[in-house]
């Protein structure tokens, strides 16, 4: 029988995890299929109880990230550490899983600044939700000395704080440009400069030229920030390679091969949201 993984959120459709394991899928002749599943909260917990019958294992996102974390048997370090989980499998019959935005994201950067950790002594990153949560155990855990959060609303910056320890500081969104010029490193977290959504208004005067701007946003691909901070010659990351490499461990745990983010899969996936590549 073939082997089926499947995508489950609410809403669904938008997801792009099927187009990227659709194309590993072809890439590498695999009889298995990706599916989605739009599954209600309320019928979540039922939907994780009888995954075993129709799947090996399953990506998650929003908004069951934290009820799927609840529901495994075997949550690995990086999921307890969030107390999140978006990809499960089953080892010897038990719900196992993890998060894989953390490896989605250093992986990226990795590949885009290769060495980018021993320059980095201080981390800025804009935004304390989900996202900034893998992020900043990310970058902790790859030994960046200091983390500083900036949240439009305090209390959730220092809500992660409070989770991840000392090695953190949390500014007022309104003193960002005040540490602007500390960062080695700058990551927004946040929806603003989304398409649809207002751009990220900052000054990047501040910033050292060297100081790396990562967007985890895609859609543009060059968000206003990264514009802004290519043009003054800050190397930048955008957001696509972070949704590609963070598909990397689910595919290998449910298919048996460690697949390849390569050229031709982030062209595929640039055409389907109609974007296209930056110099
Ligand atoms: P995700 O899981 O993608 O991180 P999220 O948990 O909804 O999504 O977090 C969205 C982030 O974008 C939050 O940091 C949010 O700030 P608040 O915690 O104050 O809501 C931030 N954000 C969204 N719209 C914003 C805006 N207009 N200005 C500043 N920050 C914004």
């Amino acid at each position: 029988m073939s082997r089926r993984a499947c995508v489950i959120g609410h809403p669904v459709a938008h997801s792009r995890s099927p187009l990227i394991h659709g194309y590993w899928l072809r890439e590498h002749k695999i009889d298995g299929e990706y599916m989605r599943e739009d599954v209600r909260p309320e019928n979540i917990d039922r939907f994780l109880n009888r995954l075993a019958e129709r799947y090996v294992g399953a990506n998650v996102t929003i908004p069951h990230k934290e009820a799927a974390f609840a529901k495994l048997q075997h949550p690995d370090a990086i999921a307890q550490a969030l107390g999140a989980a978006n990809t499960l499998w089953f080892e010897n019959g038990a719900l196992s899983g993890t998060s894989t935005d953390v490896h989605g994201f250093l992986a990226h950067l990795d590949a885009s600044l290769p060495g980018w950790d021993r320059r980095t002594g201080t981390a800025l990153v804009l935004g304390a939700g989900g996202a900034s949560r893998s992020i900043v155990y990310a970058l902790l855990e790859r030994g960046v000395g200091r983390v500083v959060i900036a949240n439009r609303t305090n209390a959730r910056a220092q809500a992660l704080a409070d989770r991840f320890g000392r090695r953190i500081a949390v500014v007022d969104w309104a003193s960002i440009s005040k540490v602007l010029a500390t960062a080695e490193l700058l990551v927004n977290t946040t929806s603003l400069g989304m398409k649809g959504q207002p751009p990220l208004a900052l000054d990047l005067a501040p910033l050292k030229n060297s100081a790396a701007v990562y967007d985890i946003v895609y859609v543009p691909l060059e968000t206003p920030l990264l514009a802004a901070a290519r043009a003054r010659g800050n190397p930048v990351v955008d957001g696509l390679g972070m949704l590609l490499h963070q598909a990397v461990p689910g595919f290998e745990r449910w298919f048996g091969v460690r697949p390849i983010v390569t050229p031709a899969l982030r062209m595929r996936l640039l055409a389907d949201l109609g974007e296209t590549e930056r110099p």
